[in-house]
């Protein structure tokens, strides 16, 4: 199966070598020249616990080189998905599957305003994985990927690239309610990845913090009451248990939003806190502590750090 990964951050790295060492064709397209660069020359050196591996892969900028895929998986910032998905345009015919594994919601709104909601499939994926340097990442663990068909009815495509994910040492099952799917990891996201990228701290140590703990708990709880106000159902109902245990599988991983705030970059606090406080608003569901990590995240974002 002929795979592009659209997106060469920590994750699209991870995924499209995890995919390559199995066995894959897999190339990674992005437009940040010094990650393809160092891919092309040395091969991707994944860090795990001790350990230190280098996987030979194709990646480029250069969206000629890119063909028509089979699987196309995206893995870009959820601000970047409409962009992206229109950018590989010509790489998408009618048999190819577009998988989204990204963080947030949204993604799935942008994707099927170009692709047939029928060619979609999405998911999330609890791996943590960190960028070092250009062609070195980190991988902090993870617990299981869950994928599903936007458009319900024939799974049987999403059997088969969840097979493909599981080759590569990817756990993931099929999950049909994909709505649900990600509004766990979304809730489970707003509770970890703005605590971390406020106090600087790994996943793993907001677990040993009394006072990050209970903010942990308000949060998932606005988030639950959210979903639940729209009638979505969580696939956990001990979303704080979940978190907690995310956090322990990635305990050694700077979340994302750590990452971007670290790097001066712009996180997606929009997508996930930002997006539980738009829809409390909507919903008249109040949602103070939501709104208070978001405020507090775009302020980081101005100041650059
Ligand atoms: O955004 C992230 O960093 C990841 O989704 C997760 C699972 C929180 C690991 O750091």
């Amino acid at each position: 199966m002929k795979t592009i990964v659209v997106g060469a951050g920590a994750m699209g790295s991870l995924v499209g070598a995890l995919l390559a060492e199995s066995g894959n064709d897999v190339i990674l397209y992005d437009i940040a020249k010094e990650q393809v660069d160092a891919i092309n020359e040395h091969g991707l050196v994944i860090e795990q616990g001790d350990g230190r591996r280098t996987v030979k892969m194709k990646a480029t900028t250069d969206l000629n080189r890119l063909g028509t895929a089979d699987l196309l998986v995206v893995l870009v910032k959820s601000y970047d998905t409409g962009a992206a998905i229109l950018g590989v345009k010509s790489c998408i015919d009618a048999h190819t599957k577009v998988l989204t594994l990204q963080n947030g919601e949204g993604n799935i709104d942008a994707i099927t305003k170009v692709v047939p909601p029928r060619q979609v499939l999405a998911g999330v994926t609890s791996h943590g994985a960190m960028l070092l340097r250009p062609g070195v990442i980190r991988h902090n663990g993870g617990a299981r990927t869950f994928i599903g068909p936007v458009d319900k009815g024939d799974d049987s495509w999403a059997k088969e690239i969840a097979q493909l994910l599981n080759g590569a040492g990817m756990d993931t099952r099929v999950f049909l309610d994909i709505t649900g799917t990600i509004w766990t990891k979304l809730i489970a996201n707003a509770a970890i990845n703005p605590l971390t990228a406020i106090t600087g701290l790994c996943n793993g140590a907001l677990l040993e913090d009394e006072n990050l703990l209970k903010l942990m708990e308000s949060i998932l709880e606005e988030g639950k009451a959210v979903a639940e106000a729209q009638g979505i159902k969580l696939f956990r109902d001990d979303m704080f248990e979940y978190t907690k245990s995310v956090c322990a599988a990635t305990r050694e991983n700077k979340s994302s939003m750590l990452m971007d705030v670290v790097k001066g970059r712009r996180t997606e606090i929009d997508a996930i806190n930002g997006m539980v406080a738009m829809r409390g608003q909507r919903y008249q569901v109040p949602t103070p502590v939501n709104t208070c990590m978001t405020r507090l995240v775009r302020s980081l974002e101005k100041g650059k750090r």
